[in-house]
Formats: C-alpha cells, sequence, structure tokens
C-alpha cells in the first residue's frame, strides 16, 4: 500500500475528514476531501456532522478557526511549525491599545490572527468577505488588521476610514509580487487575464483585471472565456487551477511566491499525525468563546 492508500485506511478507522487549503502540496490536495479558501474550509469545519478527527492541512490560525467552530471534534495541525506570519504581526496588547486610542471604532480582524486576538474583535472576516464585513458595520471608521493591504484594499471600496493594526502588518509572501513582473509576462502572453490576491499591494491591485480570495479566482477562472492567466498569489493554488481548467494556461506572477509554512504539510507528517492523533489545536475555553463569537458574527454577514 502506498502512503495515500495508508491514509485513506487510516481516515476511515478513525473517522477522519482532511481539510486543505488551495496553497497545499498538491499531493496533499489530491487526498483532501475538500480544498478551499479560509472561508470555506472554516464553514466545512463548523458544518461537519459525521467525522470525528478534523486534519487540517493549512496554517495555525485557519486550525484554530476550525478547533473553535467545532469544539467537540479533535482538530489536528500536521505540522506544528505551519504558522502564518502575518498572524504573528499583531498582538492583543495592541488590539487594546488601539481600542483605548479609537474607543467608538469597531475591531475587524482577518481570520489571519490567532484566537488570542479574536477574542478581541467585534467581528472577523476573510479576504472574501472582507469588503461586505467592513460595509455591514454602521461605523465610519474601523479598526483592522494584521494586513495592512487589505485594509487598504477595504478602504478603496467601502470608502470608511481604515485604521490598520499594527500599522505595517504583511504578509511576505503575497509582497514578492511586483507589477514589473505582470508587465513583462503581459508583453508575452497580451491577451492573458491578471488575477491578484488583495494582500498583494497597491501597485499589484493596479494592474489587476481581477482582485480576490483564492477561491474567488478560482470560481473566476471556471467562469472565464479567456484561455491565458497571470496569477498574482501562492503557487499552490496552481495545482487546483490546472485540474480544474485542463485546457487553459496559467503564468505564476513571480515564480519564488512560496509560503514556505503551508508547504510544510507533507503526506508523511498527515500520516504520522493521523496515525497517533498528535499535534492537536486546543484555545482556552474564555478566549475560544469570544473569538467563535466574532467569527459567528462574520458568518451572519452576506457575501
Ligand atoms: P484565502 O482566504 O484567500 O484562501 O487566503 C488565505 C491566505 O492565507 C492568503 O495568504
Ligand atoms: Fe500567511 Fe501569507 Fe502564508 Fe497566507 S500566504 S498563510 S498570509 S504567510
Amino acid at each position: 500500500m502506498d502512503l495515500p492508500q495508508k491514509i485513506q485506511q487510516l481516515k476511515k478507522e478513525k473517522k477522519a475528514i482532511i481539510l486543505a487549503h488551495n496553497y497545499q502540496r498538491p499531493e496533499v490536495q489530491n487526498i483532501a476531501d475538500y480544498v478551499g479558501d479560509s472561508i470555506e474550509l472554516s464553514r466545512k469545519a463548523m458544518m461537519e456532522k459525521d467525522a470525528e478527527i478534523i486534519v487540517f492541512c493549512a496554517v495555525d490560525f485557519m486550525a484554530e478557526s476550525a478547533a473553535v467552530l467545532n469544539p467537540s471534534k479533535k482538530v489536528l495541525l500536521p505540522s506544528t511549525g505551519a504558522r502564518c506570519p502575518m498572524a504573528q504581526m499583531l498582538t492583543v496588547d495592541e488590539i487594546k491599545r488601539a481600542k483605548k486610542q479609537y474607543p467608538n471604532a469597531p475591531v475587524v480582524l482577518y481570520v489571519n490572527t490567532l484566537a488570542s486576538c479574536k477574542a478581541e474583535a467585534d467581528v472577523c472576516c476573510t479576504s472574501a468577505n472582507a469588503v461586505e464585513v467592513v460595509q455591514s458595520l454602521k461605523a465610519d471608521t474601523v479598526l483592522f488588521g494584521p494586513d495592512m493591504n487589505l485594509a487598504e484594499y477595504v478602504a478603496e471600496k467601502t470608502g470608511k476610514t481604515i485604521i490598520p493594526i499594527p500599522a505595517h502588518g504583511f504578509c511576505p509572501t503575497h509582497l514578492l509580487f511586483q507589477p514589473e513582473d505582470v508587465k513583462v509576462l503581459k508583453m508575452e502572453h497580451p491577451k492573458a487575464v491578471v488575477l491578484v490576491h488583495p494582500e498583494c499591494t497597491k501597485e499589484m491591485r493596479a494592474v489587476a483585471d481581477f482582485i480576490g480570495s483564492t477561491s474567488k479566482i478560482c470560481k473566476y477562472v471556471k467562469e472565464s472565456t479567456a484561455q491565458e492567466f497571470i496569477v498574482g498569489t501562492e503557487e499552490g493554488i496552481l495545482h487546483r487551477l490546472k485540474k480544474e481548467n485542463p485546457n487553459k494556461t496559467f503564468y505564476l506572477a513571480y515564480a519564488g511566491a512560496i509560503c514556505p509554512n503551508m508547504k510544510l504539510t507533507t503526506l508523511d507528517r498527515i500520516y504520522e499525525a493521523l496515525k497517533e492523533e498528535k499535534h492537536v489545536v486546543t484555545v482556552p475555553e474564555a478566549a475560544a468563546k469570544k473569538a467563535r463569537a466574532s467569527l459567528e458574527r462574520m458568518f451572519e454577514v452576506k457575501s
């Protein structure tokens, strides 16, 4: 039996389900029960009824959200080192300081935050619904963290005053994309449509034909009549895009756009974690309760 077969067998024995983010390695996406973006994976984790174990192939904050939303299940993060550096850029103290400075501004936190921070938020958002979440609030001034690029994008779209917390939070992988690289690719492939994740800089967003979360990018490509696409997000998404659209062609806007944390999840680590039921993600109940409320408020917003 090869490793994917062994994982499938173990999964059945242990009544487990495997969820994988769009940035995971191709072989990990191939064995997953569901592949999606951060909001889709959170929803899946929340709705899951039958499984006893959720193996979450992604990074820390996504697995934490699954644990918070589904406290009766065992959530495993196959690689404990898989941490999102952007999520580490915001601390509880920083949020408390900002709240003191702007007592009337609601706190909207991107899901790319630790549960202890989500516990301090009024509502969470993902890149798929950030604009709608901020639009749904009565306030015209909003504290938003930790991604300054997403904050800026939301400000452009809503016309509201968005105060980023911290001032300069960012994703190191999406910062690698440069409009100059897109211009060169456009010269080689003039008909290619440019797709960009909102974690990219304003300069990158300015050269985009479409801006959206990873799953919105996948949906856009499926529905588009175009044949060629320049992709401005982490390279793992190309596997899903090629699988779902075998007759279309994709060019990564920057060949080195790899999230090393997402790539820490391997088949070996999934097998080991499932076999030994190790690397269980836990969130202290006091923080989990408040974080759950912030996530649930996000689900109430129509997007
Ligand atoms: P998505 O919600 O678009 O999948 O984004 C998650 C993420 O970490 C992007 O870097
Ligand atoms: Fe975090 Fe960026 Fe990796 Fe997404 S791509 S998990 S934001 S470091």
